[in-house]
């Protein structure tokens, strides 16, 4: 069986990663989309609810399986016999940050990354943009599933 990780925040869940993660789905047999957990990263949903979220939206593909890890990626990649690890490149600027990533993984354990080019329908997409512009009432219902949208708009109201 190949196991591939598309790792992230998912602070939250946008259109964009879903896309990723659909993509994925069909070319591997399972596909383990890990939130990354950053103790120095300030997030607006806790790490359960970025899962559940995500556990929402990705039940319609049967081989995505839900995760969390703190730490290195390659260490899960290692302890759960991860293959492949999935990134998707929005634009030519994510390019060298993700290789220097990719690069520095592979020394590390010799797991491959696989970039995946985004739609370009969501290639402008962030979770840090949907954040701003909900924030300042902005329509991003076309930018996240509906639910996701629903706790991204209630959670803003609460910390106003
Ligand atoms: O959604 P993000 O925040 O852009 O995802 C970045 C993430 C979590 C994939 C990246 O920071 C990561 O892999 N973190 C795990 C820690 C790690 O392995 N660091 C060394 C990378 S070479």
């Amino acid at each position: 069986m190949t196991r591939a990780v598309y790792p992230g925040s998912y602070d939250p869940v946008t259109n964009g990663h879903l896309d990723i993660v659909e993509r994925a789905s069909s070319l591997f047999d399972e596909v383990v989309v890990a939130v990354l957990i950053n103790k120095n990263k300030k997030t607006l949903f806790s790490v359960e609810e970025r899962m559940e979220m995500l556990r929402e939206v990705t039940a319609q593909w049967p081989n995505v399986r839900i995760d969390s890890w703190h730490g290195l990626l390659v260490d899960y990649c290692r302890e759960h016999d991860v293959r492949a690890i999935v990134k998707g490149l929005r634009a030519v600027s994510d390019y060298d940050y993700e290789l220097q990533m990719a690069q520095m993984n592979h020394q590390l354990s010799g797991v491959d990354t696989l970039f995946m080019p985004t739609n370009p329908i969501y290639s402008y997409l962030a979770s840090s943009l949907v954040k701003e512009v909900a924030t300042y009432g902005g329509d991003v219902s076309t930018l996240l599933p509906a639910s996701i949208e629903q706790r991204l708009v209630q959670r803003l109201g609460e910390k106003r």
